[in-house]
């Protein structure tokens, strides 16, 4: 059993990171955060946005400083983007701050889930299933080298899969308390 202060969500777009996120944290009764979100109000810009001027390795580090500081905080379940694990320093990162769930989506959901996505700057040509197959392949190692728990989420309700994952973070993952950062006199 991992006993690590935050429950961290790693896995592909259209994965379901931030609304099975949401939902898992009321039931655990943990506060939830989103890593592209908190990048979004660190930065006072859209992820679009940020892409356009200062590339995707000026969105990398910001998403680098972001987790850096998402993870000194906790207990709290963290939603990450889904580049998050390109960085093998993001990689130790996480694998040192909590459980972390390797959230899996099948090609076809994730099409589905991500037809009339604006938002994301990877996927806004025209070959989108391509672009997804090639990212899957590319990450796929990346995820399971972080991963405690591989969760595959089919083509289900987020509460279903929410109330999958409750049972099965019973089963293997325990939350400890922070490191006490006060010094002792
Ligand atoms: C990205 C995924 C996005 C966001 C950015 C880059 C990626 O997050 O961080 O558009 O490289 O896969 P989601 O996984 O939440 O969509």
């Amino acid at each position: 059993m991992k006993s690590a202060p935050n429950l961290i969500l790693v896995g592909p777009m259209g994965s379901g990171k931030s609304s099975i996120g949401r939902r898992l944290a009321d039931r655990l009764g943990l506060s939830f955060v989103d890593a592209d979100r908190e990048i979004e109000s660190a930065t006072g810009a859209g992820i679009p946005l940020i892409f356009e001027l200062e590339g995707e390795a000026g969105f990398r580090e910001r998403e680098r400083e972001t987790l850096l500081r998402l993870c000194r905080t906790g207990p709290q379940v963290i939603a990450t983007g889904g580049g998050a694990v390109l960085r093998a320093d993001n990689r130790r990162l996480l694998a040192e701050s909590g459980f972390v769930v390797h959230l899996d989506v099948d090609l076809e959901n994730q099409l589905r889930r991500l037809a009339s996505d604006r938002t994301r700057p990877l996927l806004q040509r025209p070959d989108r299933g391509e672009v997804l197959r090639r990212l899957g392949e590319e990450r796929a190692p990346l995820y399971a080298e972080v991963a405690d728990l591989h969760f595959p989420t089919g083509g289900g309700s987020v509460r279903q899969a929410v109330e999958q994952l409750v049972e099965l973070l019973h089963q293997s993952w325990r939350i400890s308390p922070l490191p006490s950062t006060e010094t002792k006199l």
